[in-house]
């Protein structure tokens, strides 16, 4: 198998029972990311108990109810790492340390702190904690060193000040004696001539700051033998102003837009009670598909209609067979079919796509400890690599190394 590229990380708050959005949204885009990256996917149980903190019910029979959702659509273990975050310390260890260099004005201007504070008034969530949400999503991003994020829309503000938060880290601590260190080696490997021209360059992108003296400054180190790629990573560093890279800045990995609307045709959200969940049993599943609303302009049986118009036509572009898919649209907008064979239609391919997703939940329902099993492991795995960057932070940091 050829080696995975870059590495992931996305977290998923376990507030109950997943629906059709997650799946179709989400994890069908994770299933796909773990067969070219080395992802990690957790349960963010801690990110749960900042808006939950007052009830928190049974968050680990929820994160254990979620990881067999995310097992019966195909995240599969053998191929990503699955696991809980309170199970991997180093994230809180992480979240405390970058805690003390995030200036509060970073924070406070995330246009979701307001926002969600307002839209879950009936919570108190004048808290450190709530605050802090994107800190705490910042260390489960950094203790891997991850480059790439899947995220949703709403979570892009996040993912900026994480980017700002190893940005500052970088400049914080990777100036120190580790950095000079790294510099004095690189340079060591230039020949004299090398090294003027170079300065030279390095003086001149000061200047200039352009494209083209930053590829020249690229090809010089293409000369230069046995340069490692942390060393080069430092000099870059330097050229830049910004110090190592012990941090590296993640990029989000935007999730396509919501392919699947709810069945009163906005955004599918628990909260809308527009969902169709994926443990939804299958005459409950007909019903919501019954009631679902349609082009508005088909009042009459004889009212030609637009599929694309209708949320039933975005459920068949996800589910139904290509014949199924002509059929539709060729009798929708001429009144030959009515709403209700579609929807009948329709309902025959999503209890193929779901029938068998039922089953698997269901199986790995049955099977605690198996799914308990999966997670411990992955815990273990992902602690293995949380716990290295965190050496490297705390001695960046200068604290004494943990014994
Ligand atoms: N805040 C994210 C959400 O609500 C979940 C999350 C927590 C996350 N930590 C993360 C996502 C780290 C990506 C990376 O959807
Ligand atoms: Fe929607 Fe189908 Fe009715 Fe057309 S026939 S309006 S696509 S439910």
């Amino acid at each position: 198998m050829p080696e995975k590229s870059l590495r992931v990380v996305s977290g998923m708050r376990p507030t109950g029972p997943l629906h059709l959005g997650h799946w179709v949204g989400v994890l069908q885009n994770w299933v796909a990311l773990q067969k070219q990256h080395d992802c990690y996917f957790f349960a963010a149980d801690w990110h749960a108990l900042t808006t939950h903190y007052e009830h928190p019910g049974a968050l680990a029979d929820l994160t254990r109810e979620m990881a067999c959702e995310w097992l019966a659509v195909g995240v599969d273990p053998e191929r990503a790492t699955l696991f809980i975050q309170s199970g991997v310390p180093e994230h809180a260890e992480l979240h405390l340390l970058l805690s003390m260099m995030t200036p509060l004005g970073w924070l406070e201007r995330v246009p979701t702190y307001k926002e969600q504070q307002e839209a879950l008034a009936d919570r108190d969530l004048s808290t450190y904690g709530f605050l802090g949400y994107p800190v705490l999503m910042t260390a489960d991003v950094l203790a891997y060193r991850a480059r790439l994020v899947p995220v949703g829309q709403d979570q892009v503000a996040h993912l900026e000040v994480t980017r700002e938060i190893a940005r500052r880290f970088n400049f914080l601590y990777g100036r120190g004696p580790v950095f000079d260190h790294l510099l004095a080696e690189a340079r060591g490997r230039f020949k004299p001539d090398l090294r003027k021209k170079w300065d030279q360059l390095v003086e001149g992108y000061r200047e200039s700051g352009t494209a083209s003296s930053w590829g020249s400054l690229e090809s010089v180190l293409g000369d230069v033998p046995d340069l490692t790629s942390e060393e080069r990573g430092a000099l870059y560093a330097e050229v830049r102003g910004t110090g190592r890279e012990i941090l590296p800045e993640p990029q989000p990995l935007l999730t396509p837009g919501a392919k699947l609307p709810g069945t009163d045709g906005r955004k599918m959200s628990k909260s809308y009670g527009n969902a169709i969940g994926l443990r939804d049993p299958e005459p409950v599943v007909r019903e919501k598909i019954r009631t679902m609303v349609t082009d508005p302009a088909r009042v009459r049986r004889s009212d030609p209609g637009d599929p694309e118009r209708c949320p039933v036509w975005k459920y068949h572009e996800t589910f139904s067979t290509a014949s199924t898919r002509e059929w539709v649209q060729a009798g929708c907008r001429s009144a030959g079919i009515g709403c209700l064979d579609c929807k009948e239609r329709l309902l025959g391919h999503l209890g193929e796509a779901l029938g068998p997703v039922r089953e698997r939940i269901e199986h790995w329902h049955n099977h605690p400890r198996d799914v308990e099993e999966i997670l411990q492991s992955g815990c273990t795995k992902a602690g293995r690599e949380a716990h290295q960057t965190l050496a490297e932070v705390r001695a960046a940091v200068g604290l004494a190394e943990r014994r």
